[in-house]
């Protein structure tokens, strides 16, 4: 737990991070991810709770391992290399040790990440993404076990970000590193993480596979973090939710309840008007309900389509594949995929 004047901005945070594996800490600005990252690296202190490395105590509130004897790597977002050294006296930075078993350690590193023959290069005669790798085999060069990234890759252009990423996860899981890295994008943690730890006001509030956290997410706001949302509100009697689309499933829910139906527009259904009548309801998408075009945006594979719903005049949205962008005032009818969408309580 941490507090900045009085206010709590990390709270009951639990993470475990496995050798060879990547968490990443996932959530929006101003969660708490960075500062996170620093008591667990030893550059500021937590105001309560403990960290460990291996079995042992690295920190609580009295005892205290300082950062550069904790094992672990750092890597953030401004990586800063020192401008007046070479790259091998930048890689060498942290090692202890006689010249001859330094030189061999920049060596092997410098190899590790694609770098051969870049030791006496100065950081300004090089590339953002060759600086970027330098940095990393700095991190690397004393052996962390941990290594903490914030944001190590943001700096850097879409295209060289994808392959410098994966090439950087790739040494690290090579050494068998447990890897922490903070991002703010959803897309990037599931492209990386082998488990994401989702964050919300100083809280994780789900943590799991990339897989579970898209289809079985915690909260209404865990599906919104991952994607565009449609949300009808329904009240629950008989354990089922009454709504325009239907009836859904809501077990163990009491009767009176409020309850949130979430809905991504990829699994939204469309079907044509004819002459104001739309689809047979069905099992599996209920009951349809009729919406007009409001607003059609062109995205390349598909197409997302927001319609005026008729029977409240709310805004929902579907995307739909790309052949077919619907013009504006066209009338549709909308379902829902029941094996899609989620029941939350309101509170
Ligand atoms: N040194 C500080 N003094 C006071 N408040 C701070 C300090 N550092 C951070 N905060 C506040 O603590 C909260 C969490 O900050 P933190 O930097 O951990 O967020 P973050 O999740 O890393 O956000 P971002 O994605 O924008 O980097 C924020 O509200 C921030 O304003
Ligand atoms: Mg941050």
């Amino acid at each position: 737990m941490r507090r900045y004047e009085g206010r709590v901005v990390v709270d009951d945070v639990s993470l475990e991070v496995q050798p060879g594996q990547v968490t990443c800490l996932l959530g929006p600005s101003g969660c708490g991810k960075s500062t996170t990252l620093r008591m667990i690296a030893g550059v500021e202190m937590q105001d309560e709770g403990e960290i460990w490395v291996d079995g042992n105590l690295v920190c609580d509130t009295v005892f205290r391992i300082p950062p550069e004897r904790r094992n672990i790597g750092l890597m953030f977002q401004d990586f800063a290399l020192f401008p007046h050294l070479r790259v091998g006296e930048n890689v060498a930075f942290g090692l202890s040790g006689d010249k001859a078993e330094k030189d061999k350690r920049i060596g092997e590193l410098l190899e590790r990440v694609g770098l051969e023959g870049y030791a006496a290069k100065f950081p300004h005669e090089l590339s953002g993404g060759e600086q970027q790798r330098v940095a990393l085999a700095r991190a690397l060069a004393p052996r962390p076990r941990i290594m903490l990234m914030d944001e190590p890759f943001s700096g850097l252009d879409n295209r060289l970000r994808d392959g410098i990423r994966d090439e950087t996860l790739e040494v690290l899981r090579e050494a068998d590193t447990a890897v922490l890295l903070v991002t703010h994008e959803p897309e990037e943690a599931m492209r990386m993480a082998d488990n994401i730890a989702l964050m919300r006001h100083g809280r994780i509030v789900q943590q799991g596979a990339p897989y579970n956290i898209f289809n079985a997410p915690a909260d209404r706001d865990a599906v919104a973090f991952f994607s565009d949302v449609n949300v009808v509100r329904a009240e629950v009697s008989g354990a089922l939710a009454q709504t325009p689309f239907g009836q859904f499933l809501a077990p163990g829910i009491a009767d009176g309840q409020s309850v949130d139906i979430v809905v991504r527009p990829q699994h939204v259904k469309i079907d044509f008007d004819r002459n104001g009548v739309g689809p047979s309801p069905t099992i599996s998408d209920g009951t349809a309900v009729r919406g007009v075009v409001e607003r059609a945006r062109f995205m390349g594979s598909e197409s997302l389509v927001e319609f005026r719903m008729e029977h409240d005049q709310s805004i929902f949205k579907a995307t739909v594949p790309a052949v077919f962008l619907p013009k504006q005032g066209t009338p549709l009818w909308l379902m829902i995929r029941r094996d899609k969408c989620f029941l939350f309580e309101v509170e």
